[in-house]
């Protein structure tokens, strides 16, 4: 959704910003290389940096080399 119409700026791209970049709105204008016009998405911008963040997928711990057993499959039978 597009939430700065002044820079063509979507609230996917706020929220994408690393965490350092997320600061005050100025500093993620400043990470996205854009400034502030109109300031119309002042409001709505900082409630996306303050809201909930997405969360980190979680990823399962598989070992660098594994036996199937390990994984939980087993072998197939020919
Ligand atoms: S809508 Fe963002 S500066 Fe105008």
């Amino acid at each position: 959704m597009y939430v700065c119409v002044c820079n063509a700026l979507t609230d996917r791209k706020i929220r994408s910003l690393s965490e350092c970049s997320r600061g005050t709105v100025a500093d993620a204008y400043r990470a996205l290389g854009i400034k502030v016009q109109c300031g119309k998405c002042v409001p709505i911008v900082r409630s996306i940096l303050d809201g909930p963040q997405p969360e980190t997928p979680k990823t399962a711990s598989i070992p660098a080399f594994a036996m199937p057993s390990q994984l939980g499959v087993g072998l197939v039978d020919a």
